[in-house]
């Protein structure tokens, strides 16, 4: 490949090896900066990435002639620093969510699409053998429609998860709690599979185990599809370890079931399909090593976008479907009352 693109990584906390690592080790990519507001951190992650350390990600803008910025820091500044860094001409790779409210999301799409750049939003766990498992036998209609559909979460977060942190398990800057920061991932891969539109969100959120925080860390809700299909989830992060997640999908022609990055579909037919994830190609030293390790899938996808090889999987549009069911959620949770989305109130 002849040209390496040039980029960097704004944030240097606990997500950075699942970037940095793919930046370092993949051949479309040189990573030649990081930045962080704590000096020291990104003093180190320069020193073990092997690249230039900034405190000022309007001035890494400036300095470095970029292609593309990684951005995972807390989520409230994820619309300004990729609006920010957008309209300096780069291509942004932002970690989920988009933002905390939909408007701001909504807006860097705008802008990204006026300025013809790459916006992509990590939503890794598409990449997981078994999700695309399901969604191939979803798109080739070997399972027939989704009729109903279900996920359950029952995650960990101690209290020092939030002691340790100055914006996760607030509103202002992290957005919410269980539902925006854990359980983003398995609704995005719920409602990818379903494919249609949500038109009714009715949710209910509590806190019941985190006096710390004011967030929730207990949800459950029904979630009602144009089409007809309903999608129930629970998750909660006060249990004692984090036990698999599972997406259980009740289809026109059998069903299917993951657990975890496991995926096991069993067709009226009598025959069945299954996958067991071995674990991931390469080590995030520092990193996740479970559930939703393909970073470095996603992020090869979105350089190869950034290079015109294939267009973006995961773009900003793309992910505006989760962002705007995870604000109906919360509007409903807030409010105790149903959401209707898309004018359709019945
Ligand atoms: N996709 C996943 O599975 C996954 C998993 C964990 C975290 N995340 C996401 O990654 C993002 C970061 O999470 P984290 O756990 O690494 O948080 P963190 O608090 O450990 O790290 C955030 C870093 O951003 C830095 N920062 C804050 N403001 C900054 C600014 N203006 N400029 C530069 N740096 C700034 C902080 O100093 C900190 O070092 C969040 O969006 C989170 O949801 C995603």
């Amino acid at each position: 490949m002849k040209k390496k693109l040039r980029v960097a990584i704004i944030g240097c906390g606990r997500i950075l090896p699942m970037h940095a690592v793919p930046a370092t080790v993949l051949e479309q990519s040189e990573l030649v900066a990081v930045c962080d507001i704590r000096a020291e951190r990104a003093k180190a992650a320069a020193e073990k990435y092997g690249c230039k350390a900034y405190t000022d990600y309007k001035d890494l803008l400036k300095k470095e002639k970029l292609d593309a910025v990684h951005v995972c820091i807390p989520h409230y500044l994820h619309p300004i620093v990729s609006e920010y860094a957008l309209s300096c001409g780069v291509n942004v790779l932002s970690e989920k969510p988009m933002a905390i409210d939909y408007e701001s999301a909504e807006k860097c799409v705008r802008t990204a699409e006026r300025f013809g750049l790459n916006y992509g939003v990590i939503l890794q766990c598409r990449y997981n053998k078994s999700a695309q498992l399901v969604k191939r036998a979803l798109l080739g209609g070997r399972l027939g429609k989704i009729i109903s559909a279900r996920s359950t979460l029952t995650w960990t977060r101690p209290d020092s998860y939030y002691a340790e942190s100055d914006w996760k398990g607030t509103w202002d800057k992290e957005g919410g709690g269980v539902v925006i920061d854990q359980a983003i991932h398995s609704m995005d891969l719920v409602n990818w599979f379903i494919g249609d539109t949500p038109v009714k969100v009715d949710v209910s959120i509590a806190n019941r185990g985190h006096e710390i925080v004011k967030v929730e860390d207990s949800a459950e809700g029904l979630i009602t599809y144009r089409n007809g299909v309903r999608y129930g989830f629970y998750c909660m992060n006060n249990y004692g370890c984090d036990e698999p997640i599972e997406i259980r999908l009740l289809c026109e022609k059998g069903k299917a079931v993951l657990t975890y990055d496991d995926a096991c579909i069993s067709y009226d037919d009598g025959t069945n399909e299954t996958v067991v994830e071995q674990g991931s190609d390469i080590v995030y030293e520092g990193g996740k090593d479970y559930w939703g390790f393909q970073h470095i899938k996603q992020i090869s996808q979105f350089y190869n976008a950034v290079l015109g090889l294939e267009p973006l999987e995961i773009s900003g549009r793309e992910a505006l479907k989760i962002q705007k069911l995870i604000c109906a959620v919360y509007e409903s949770g807030k409010s105790g009352r149903p959401v209707y989305l898309n004018e359709e109130k019945k």
